[in-house]
């Protein structure tokens, strides 16, 4: 029985996992959910999967939770704040930690994890964009196994050998070939683009996911992160990750080799899939998801991005080749410039340029340690909202 602890358990991701555990009582229980202030959706899940533990975002939400939990008879303990995230994603009764968090707020609870030596299944991109180097030496140092819930990373790592060790020529990879939709601004007219709604934006042609990523999808900085994110995971320089348009989605990512072959993984677009995989991995399990059907889905395209018309791609490459606290800063800047979007404080266009300002204005450092690091993150979320403001 592995016990798990779902950091971010009301989210697109969060609902996903629990609908998967729910198929497999014999495998797998849960020993904490975590929210941030959606409390009436934790208490349901509290209530349907008795979690020992249960963490939210402040005070007044523990109370309320507390109240809702005591009323239904059900005994989970209720905490809140970041530290009460890291006790439970590191805690001696948890085995595994889906990290599904959104943003920055998930850093400190997923490094927890790796620091703890749990299985980290990470969908919290940000965390990893965020602290590189210092994330991948702390699984490094603790023996953690960290298993990418990205469909396009899930992808290749079922695309690449067993026990493959971050170094491409070693294992003959000659390209990470990063899918991406093209999000519901592939073809529409740049020239519009400043009136679009966050509704808009929000609407994803393949995929239902919180407004956040829908936002990074509908601007392509999802996919920058996702650059980001190879590079740490498969050791990938950023000459060798490539992003191919592939509208359909039913390819979730390839590895190409030296001697011509190119590896793909193909599926029906639903999350469900990599959450199963790395919940059982290295075994499958049923996950809820139908088969997939090529002869329905008929053709499959693929196209090159276009840089111009997504700044915040090339954006997001800059970031990587400059290394250090690049990707800290541009990620902080994204958060804040998409939460200005959503909020109908600025147009959809000017979230590269808020983006863009704040990489020029801030210097980037080494990033040798989470407070430097996060003090990064401090000072460009203090730009972006300077810039955005003024
Ligand atoms: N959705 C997808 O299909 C998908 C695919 C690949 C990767 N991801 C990644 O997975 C992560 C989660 O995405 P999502 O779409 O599931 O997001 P989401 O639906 O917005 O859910 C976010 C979760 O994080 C919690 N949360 C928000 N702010 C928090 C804070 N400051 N402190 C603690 N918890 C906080 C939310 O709690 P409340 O409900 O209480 O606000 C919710 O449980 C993101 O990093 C995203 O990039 C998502």
């Amino acid at each position: 029985m592995q016990r798990i602890t779902i950091l971010g358990a009301t989210g697109s991701i969060g609902v996903s996992t629990l609908d998967v555990i729910a198929r497999h009582p014999d495998r797998y229980s849960v020993y904490a959910l975590t929210a941030h202030s959606r409390v009436e959706a934790l208490a349901a899940q509290c209530i349907q999967f008795r979690p020992a533990r249960a963490v939210v975002g402040s005070a007044d939400a523990a109370d309320q939770l507390g109240a809702l939990l005591r009323a239904a008879g059900c005994k989970t303990d209720v905490e809140w704040g970041e530290a009460a995230l890291c006790s439970v994603s590191s805690a001696a009764e948890t085995d595994a930690v889906m990290a599904a968090i959104v943003g920055a707020a998930g850093l400190a609870p997923t490094l927890a994890a790796a620091r703890a030596g749990k299985k980290v299944m990470l969908a919290n991109k940000e965390a990893l964009v965020m602290s590189g180097q210092l994330f991948m030496d702390a699984v490094a140092a603790s023996g953690a196994v960290l298993l990418p819930i990205d469909s396009e990373h899930n992808a290749i790592f079922q695309c690449l050998p067993q026990g493959y060790g971050r170094v491409p020529a070693a294992a003959g990879v000659t390209k990470i070939l990063l899918t991406a939709s093209g999000g519901p601004f592939l073809k529409r007219d740049v020239a519009t683009l400043e009136n679009v709604t966050p509704d808009e934006a929000c609407k994803h042609p393949k995929w239902v996911m919180g407004r956040k990523i829908s936002v990074d999808s509908a601007t392509m900085m999802n996919k920058g992160l996702e650059v980001i994110e190879a590079h740490w995971l498969f050791g990938a320089p950023a000459e060798q990750i490539d992003v191919v348009i592939h509208p359909q989605s039913v390819i979730h990512s390839m590895v190409s080799y030296s001697d011509g072959s190119v590896l793909a993984e193909l599926g029906n677009p639903d999350m469900r899939t990599p959450i199963a995989h790395a919940l059982a991995y290295p075994e499958r399990i049923a996950s809820g998801v139908a088969q997939l059907d090529l002869t329905q889905v008929g053709t499959l395209q693929f196209e090159q991005p276009d840089f111009k018309r997504f700044p915040c791609l090339a954006l997001a490459f800059e970031a990587l080749r400059a290394g250090g606290t690049a990707p800290a800063l541009l990620n902080a800047a994204n958060e804040v410039a998409v939460q200005a979007f959503l909020d109908e404080r600025i147009g959809f266009r000017r979230i590269d340029r808020v983006i863009a300002q704040v990489m020029e204005e801030l210097p980037h450092g080494a990033a040798s340690s989470i407070e430097a690091v996060m003090a990064q993150d401090a000072l460009a979320r203090l730009a972006a909202e300077r810039i955005i403001s003024g």
